[in-house]
């Protein structure tokens, strides 16, 4: 299968994901709106900010210039953003009309709980407001990030038994991505086999492990073999293992390089050898295993 800059992946919802975007993540609200046009004028289609990123409303604001200037409509981009914190029902829908507002949409495209800490009673409320809000319309789909195995085996009881709303139980939804660190260094093969037992679709964050193994052998032995950068073999090695990528960049010529991987193959002994080198690298957070 021949994959491009705009192809996208069915969710377990019936909605198409983009298989590519750009991250905005530590971008000033000048630079997330800068990289967010350059990006789309390059042919992304998925744009990743958060709650937590400050950028919401630049990220909105580049998006609806690029719709208004290039007659691209809407409906063929992508936006996702994320609850910082779960502090709650009532907090959970309240962030999630601030997020709206804040990017000047109409509907939010993904919105995902951004991590697990906060015990299990306030992610199932903030689940439940989730639900709630796509219900309302003003979310397309749902999903969770950083949740490990354990998160996930909560949400299961709510999502198998269908529909339950009770005081202590989980809405009976399935997350329909959950967006954790993943690249060679860091494989987390029980919470990838999970998911993709489960249907839940896996976004890759740190796709480029922050440039901090761009001088590995083996990543500059596969660039060079393939007349490629080290940021474009993990981010090949990325799609290659069914994630969405979304990696960060404030340059537009590495924008522009980083979407550069469509060209290009790893073989299936290439992919071994860097799915081995994992060292379970942590490049920001880790909450996967927190109560
Ligand atoms: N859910 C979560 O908890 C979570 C956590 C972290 C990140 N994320 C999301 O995932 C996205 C990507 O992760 P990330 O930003 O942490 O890391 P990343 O994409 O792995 O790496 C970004 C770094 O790589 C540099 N870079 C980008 N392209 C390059 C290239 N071609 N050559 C050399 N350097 C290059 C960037 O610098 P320049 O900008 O100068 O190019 C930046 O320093 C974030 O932006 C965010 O949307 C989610």
């Amino acid at each position: 299968m021949s994959l491009n800059l705009q192809s996208t992946i069915t969710l377990n919802d019936g909605t198409q994901l983009p298989r590519f975007g750009l991250g905005v993540y530590e971008m000033t609200e000048d630079e997330a709106y800068q990289s967010t046009k350059w990006a789309l004028e390059a042919g992304y289609r998925l744009i990743d900010t958060a709650d937590w990123y400050d950028n919401e409303a630049a990220c909105g604001r580049a998006l609806r210039d690029f719709c208004a200037e290039s007659g691209v409509p809407r409906s063929e981009i992508y936006y996702t953003t994320k609850l910082k914190h779960n502090l709650g029902a009532k907090s959970a829908y309240a962030s999630i009309r601030r997020s709206l507002a804040a990017s000047g949409l109409d509907y939010i495209d993904l919105y995902l709980i951004h991590g697990p800490p906060g015990g299990p009673a306030r992610r199932r409320e903030s689940w439940a407001e989730l639900v709630r809000a796509q219900k309302d319309g003003l979310l397309r789909s749902i999903g969770v990030s950083n949740f490990g195995v354990r998160h996930l085996e909560e949400m299961r009881v709510g999502w198998e038994q269908g529909g339950v709303v009770g005081d202590d139980e989980w809405v009976g939804v399935k997350p329909s991505v959950n967006q954790v660190d993943l690249h060679p260094f860091m494989t987390r093969d029980d919470i990838t086999s999970y998911c993709m037992k489960h249907d839940i679709t896996l976004e890759a964050w740190a796709p480029l492990v922050r440039t901090m193994r761009f001088n590995h052998p083996v990543v500059q032995r596969l660039a060079t073999k393939h007349a490629k950068q080290p940021a474009q073999v993990l981010l090949r090695y990325s799609l290659q293992r069914g994630y969405v990528a979304i990696p960060k960049s404030v340059s537009r010529e590495r924008i522009v390089s980083n979407a550069d991987v469509f060209g290009f193959e790893l073989s299936e002994v290439e992919m071994q050898e860097l799915h081995a080198l994992n060292e379970d690298l942590v490049t920001d957070w880790e909450v996967t295993t927190c109560p």
